[in-house]
């Protein structure tokens, strides 16, 4: 099997799995395949070899597969969680491990989902690593996550414009979010190519 021919049934299994979270909740439609183009954008501009380019794209595409563990009534929940719902919706990044783990092919992206949701002071879940404990791949894919969860409409709060998003961004720089990557991220004007 050449490597062309892996990375497109890569990407029709990965394709597969968004739609079908797609199918539950209104909410996430379209959100795990922009993540992955932005994902992408990052791991381009931080010029990454190609192979983890790769693995960050196809990561990114499957991070909030966990979601589908997650009941109906609290993915669709129109408005705040609460402390126990919040709880609950904090297993989507381990329920996605193990998801993605059984798969012999999609293994090697498994920790992108589960440390999707870390943060670089500790105060992420469901490790709680810190810093250069996180993978680069997962810094970048929650910089992407959270990025397009601002920029996106959600029933509870409107969403933000992408220079208000950035400045989130930049806010939680070095305590969220890697402060290195935010840098080149800003410096080079990725995010503002992603206005979907
Ligand atoms: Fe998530
Ligand atoms: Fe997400």
């Amino acid at each position: 099997m050449n490597d062309l021919l892996l990375a497109g049934d890569l990407h029709e299994i990965v394709d597969a799995f968004s739609t079908t979270l797609d199918a539950k909740s209104a909410y996430t439609c379209g959100h795990s395949e922009r993540v992955a183009e932005i994902s992408l954008a990052i791991a381009k501009v931080l010029v990454l070899p190609e192979s983890e380019q790769m693995r960050i794209h196809i990561g990114a595409h499957l991070h909030d597969i966990g979601k589908i563990g997650i009941p109906d009534c609290i993915l669709n929940k129109p408005g705040k969680l609460n402390d126990i719902e919040y709880e609950m919706m904090k297993t989507h990044p381990t329920i996605g491990y193990h998801i993605v783990s059984k798969i012999r092919v999609l293994k090697p992206m498994a920790d992108i989902v589960r440390h999707h949701h870390e943060r670089m002071d500790g105060k992420g879940y469901p490790d709680g690593l810190k810093s250069d404990e996180i993978s680069l791949a997962s810094r970048i894919v929650a910089i992407a996550d959270t990025f397009d969860a601002m920029t996106s409409q959600r029933a509870y709060r409107k969403k933000l414009s992408i220079a208000e998003a950035i400045a989130e961004l930049k806010h939680h720089r070095g305590t969220q979010f890697d402060a290195a990557i935010i840098d080149v991220v800003i410096d080079n004007k990725i995010l503002e190519k992603f206005d979907f």
